[in-house]
């Protein structure tokens, strides 16, 4: 029931791939294909292509975001890009903390929590990436882990600000590994991420959060995945680069 009170978003996590005018044709693909979700649809895009992506969905129900962004809100940070820039092109979503940053990148619980707060801040919406490794599902630290991040990602973010926060839930071991989680340790998890965001800021919150599942998912198991109670749509790397196997997805969440 909870679930119907809540959008499903099914975004796309495009990562290092498709140069702008490789994305002008995946872009041309996209927009007939999902025309007529009823879920969200994202696709985030690399820093070269969100003008191109801006432009090109104008008028249709695709939203774009960014793949990071940096939380200070200018200067001397070479390579970087602020909030207010993204904001600019018309870009509406950001994704932070995705694992491949944390392991690739030096990101940390803390940088994770100070991009959140000024992207919000700055009037983005964010998509915020947890998820434990394989090491830590075995040694059984999944919920702490998952709590831990959650909890230090969302310091000094108001409950008003969590209606622009959703959270990605992306076991490690799962992301391109062709490894999915089950469905049931899909919900597991994501139950336990709302659990943390209602001792955080309450039932009301906690039922309107969208939390998404990523890892994995595609066109074959994108149904079962999202017919899951706690499950509000996915992240989608390698199948949202695909426009046919991306629709599936979405009008499984559309159904879901
Ligand atoms: P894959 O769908 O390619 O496993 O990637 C998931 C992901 O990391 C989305 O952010």
């Amino acid at each position: 029931m909870d679930k119907l009170n809540r959008k499903a978003v099914i975004a796309g996590n495009w990562k290092m791939n498709k140069t702008a005018t490789e994305a002008k044709v995946l872009i041309s693909e996209l927009i007939p294909a999902v025309k007529d979700a009823t879920c969200d649809v994202v696709i985030c895009t690399p820093y070269t292509t969100l003008a191109t992506a801006v432009e090109m969905t104008k008028g249709t129900n695709i939203k774009v975001g960014a793949e990071n962004v940096h939380y200070e809100k200018s200067g001397a940070f070479t390579g970087e890009i602020s909030a207010d820039m993204l904001l600019d092109l018309g870009v509406e979503y950001v994704v932070i903390g995705h694992s491949e940053r944390r392991q690739y990148f030096g990101e940390t619980d803390q940088t994770v929590n100070k991009r959140t707060v000024a992207a919000l801040n700055a009037g983005l919406k964010v998509i915020l990436c947890v998820g434990e490794s394989l090491q830590q599902r075995e040694e059984g630290v999944t919920e702490e882990l998952v709590r831990m991040q959650t909890k230090i990602a969302l310091r000094g973010v108001t409950a008003e600000q969590m209606a622009n926060v959703i959270i990605a839930y992306e076991p490690v071991w799962a992301i391109g590994t062709g490894k999915t989680a089950t469905s049931e340790q899909a919900q597991e998890v994501c139950a336990q991420i709302r659990k943390v965001v209602g001792e955080l800021y309450g039932e009301a919150v906690a039922k309107s959060t969208t939390i998404q599942y990523g890892g994995s998912m595609n066109a074959k198991n994108a149904e079962e995945l999202v017919a899951k109670p706690d499950v509000d749509g996915g992240l989608i790397g390698g199948a949202s680069l695909k426009a046919a196997d991306f629709a599936v997805i979405v009008a499984a969440a559309s159904n879901g």
